[in-house]
């Protein structure tokens, strides 16, 4: 009896500690549920507003006019004013099936260093995204012949045939977009950036997923705009343009090149209306500028989802703990790079832009 009753209390005790312990879990449970509800609410309220209505982005409604991005279309040899370009690199294959979203980052033909930090860091393969640098030709026949080994490697790299030099960056672009509506056009959005650049790539896509649509969008252009930029006249500057390629002091507001975000329709106006001008080599103000004008596009500007221009230090002091980030700054180092993607790597992922971007 005795033991029975010891045994009994023994269970008791057990039993009630038992109790305890529940309560605190359950207790516990409940606080992360609210709280991630509260998350939840704090993010997704209203996210229709600016992203949706007011801007004119909306969902896709038809498929882009296929047939005019036949390879035989004498289209495909032109880029801009050359006649008779061509890609030297290309998987006229890799991109022959959907894509949510399509990254086309413009690289310096020797960046093998920035390419393979993005190819492990944010640009790392994930079944939503496909990846490709984009550059041009190169004298150097050393430097050509690791750039092949490379594509045979990873089998993402696009090369044209034009020189790859500062003055031909508009080249380089164009050919960045001949590649998606030749060769890459079931994409639902493009991402168009530099190889010195990081992308919060999770937020990114819970961005596109959840604000915008699942199933991709038409007329979508963001991009850090700038406006009143005056046209630069000093022959010396590699911004230099003259009076003859363009009478005009002042660009109208334009995208600034280092990021573009874009749907697939808004590229096919933006290339087939560039094709049509004058070549000129200021490549931003040019393609996302002068001819997105003439093509009356219009974009938006997402400067507060990007990182200013030499703040990174606001990175690690905290300032991006509590409010999205989606785009480093240009210029950054490798490094750099890698750095800002570790640090993001340990963060709750919003899952939407939705409470900010009222804005
Ligand atoms: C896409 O290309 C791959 C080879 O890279 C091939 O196996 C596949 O059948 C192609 N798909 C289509 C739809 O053409
Ligand atoms: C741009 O590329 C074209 C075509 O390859 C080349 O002829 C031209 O010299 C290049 N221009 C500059 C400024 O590098
Ligand atoms: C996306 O497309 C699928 C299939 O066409 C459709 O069932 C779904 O409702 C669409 N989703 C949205 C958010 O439009
Ligand atoms: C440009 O777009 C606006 C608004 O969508 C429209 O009202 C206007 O007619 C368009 N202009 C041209 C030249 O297409
Ligand atoms: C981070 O640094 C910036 C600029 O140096 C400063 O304005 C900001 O208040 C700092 N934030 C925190 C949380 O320390």
């Amino acid at each position: 009896m005795k033991i029975d009753g010891e045994s009994n209390n023994y269970w008791r005790r057990i039993s009630v500690g038992c109790t305890i312990k529940t309560t605190v879990y359950l207790l516990i449970l409940a606080f992360i549920f609210f709280a991630l509800l509260w998350n939840r609410n704090k993010y997704t309220n209203s996210s229709e507003s600016l992203l949706h209505g007011n801007r004119r982005i909306h969902q896709r409604t038809s498929a882009l006019p296929l047939n005019f991005f036949d390879p035989k279309h004498q289209d495909y040899q032109r880029l801009v004013d050359l006649n008779d370009f061509y890609f030297t690199i290309i998987d006229p294959q890799a991109c022959n099936a959907t894509v949510f979203l399509l990254v086309l980052v413009s690289s310096a033909p020797n960046h093998l260093h920035h390419r393979n930090i993005i190819r492990t860091t944010w640009g790392q393969q994930r079944i939503e995204l496909k990846i490709f640098f984009v550059f041009g030709r190169v004298h150097d026949k050393n430097l050509q012949k690791d750039i092949e080994k490379e594509s045979d490697g990873y089998g993402d790299v696009i090369q044209g045939n034009f020189l790859d030099t500062y003055r031909n960056l508009t080249y380089k672009t164009m050919t960045a977009f001949k590649f998606v509506l030749y060769h890459c056009n079931k994409a639902s959005y493009v991402l168009k950036i530099d190889d010195d650049a990081f992308v919060n790539m999770p937020l990114l896509l819970n961005f596109l997923k959840n604000d915008l649509s699942a199933n991709g969008t038409d007329n979508l252009f963001l991009c850090n705009v700038k406006t009143g930029s005056m046209v630069n006249r000093d022959v010396h500057s590699k911004w230099y343009i003259s009076e003859k390629e363009l009478s005009n002091d002042y660009f109208p507001s334009y995208c600034s090149g280092w990021y573009t975000l874009l749907s697939p329709d808004v590229i096919f106006r933006l290339y087939a209306t560039t094709q049509k001008l004058k070549y000129i080599s200021v490549e931003d103000a040019f393609i996302y500028g002068i001819a997105r004008q003439k093509a009356n596009i219009t974009q938006k500007d997402f400067t507060r989802f990007t990182l200013a221009y030499r703040k990174e230090e606001l990175l690690f002091n905290g300032t991006y703990d509590s409010q999205p980030l989606l785009f480093g700054a240009p210029n950054m180092s490798p490094e750099l790079i890698k750095k800002f993607w570790l640090y993001f790597r340990n963060m709750f992922v919003l899952r939407s832009l939705g409470a900010f971007s009222k804005k």
